[in-house]
């Protein structure tokens, strides 16, 4: 299974593919999932565009789609039902989003739950929900496995989201900063720059320039979003994570640098 919110790119379709190699058949859910909206958020403009997900799911290969409407997955007698991690929830995008990640538990359970996946694939471009949706699946014993699926960029570096459809060229001039910034981030790390602190600095600093507010950036344990004191990639490896607003559009990214692979962010 591949849970998404719709608005399918590349990103979603590569975890498609990779669903398809690892089960004999694929389901996708395609639900924009209100309780990890918060009222000052996108979610009634979040895009839509049903028809054309549902023909990408087709040319994909995809056999099953979930698109529930709210009121099946919220039914208005429904009691609130809580599910959250908290040693990770609190940090980073929970943070500047709180209840966000209690929103995402409570609904990946239920999605999971309703179409009873053996394995679910979820992308690495949201690090922290990876993390936390691998929490929860292991903490309540939910008969699923979890996969990873790495993040599929444009040529430039520019990590694909649905919500690139919000910015102008110019905004996607700035928004291409994140990327830059965790490739220059990649590079101080490679260099042997040990201390966590300067990197955020430099992440912080190459945003700005480009007039992205920031949330964060930071870099942490990939293991478990821990901090840091010093880095050693040979002992743990990091992940380097960015938050920011371009205009009205907040986009994240990040990268992990010390497990071993080429970097996801090279090119050619
Ligand atoms: P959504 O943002 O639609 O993302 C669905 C899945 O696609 C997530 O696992 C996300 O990490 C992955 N994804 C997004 N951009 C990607 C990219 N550029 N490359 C690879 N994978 C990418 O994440 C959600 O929806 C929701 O929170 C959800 C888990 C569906 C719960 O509502």
């Amino acid at each position: 299974m591949v849970p998404t919110m719709g608005a399918l790119h590349d990103g979603h379709l590569s975890l498609m593919r990779q669903a398809r190699t690892l089960a004999d058949h694929v389901a996708v859910s395609i639900f924009v999932n209100p309780t990890q909206f918060a009222p000052t958020e996108d979610l009634e403009k979040y895009p839509r565009p049903l028809e054309r997900d549902l023909e990408l799911c087709r040319e994909v290969g995809v056999d099953f789609v979930f698109n529930p409407s709210v009121d099946v997955m919220y039914p208005a007698d429904e009691l609130d039902v809580v599910v959250d991690v908290p040693a990770l929830t609190g940090v980073l995008e929970g943070a500047h989003r709180p209840g966000h990640f209690v929103g995402v538990c409570r609904v990946v359970a239920k999605l999971l739950s309703i179409v009873g996946p053996n394995v679910a694939v979820f992308g690495r471009k949201d690090y922290q929900q990876l993390k936390v949706i691998e929490a929860m699946a292991t903490g309540l014993c939910l008969p699923v496995k979890i996969v990873a699926g790495e993040t599929v960029r444009e040529a430039d570096g520019l990590a694909l989201s649905s919500r690139n459809v919000y910015l102008s060229d110019e905004q996607r001039a700035a928004a291409l900063s994140l990327s830059k910034a965790l490739r220059e981030a990649e590079g101080m790390i490679s260099d042997g720059v040990l201390d966590p602190r300067a990197i955020e600095t430099a992440m912080r600093a190459q945003m700005q320039a480009h007039h992205v507010t920031v949330d964060y950036a930071a870099v942490r344990g990939a293991r478990d979003l821990c901090e840091l004191d010093l880095i050693n990639t040979s002992m743990m490896p990091v992940v380097c994570l960015v938050a920011g607003r371009v205009g009205a559009t907040r986009l994240i990214d990040n990268v992990v640098v010390g497990e071993g692979t080429r970097s996801p962010l090279a090119r050619g």
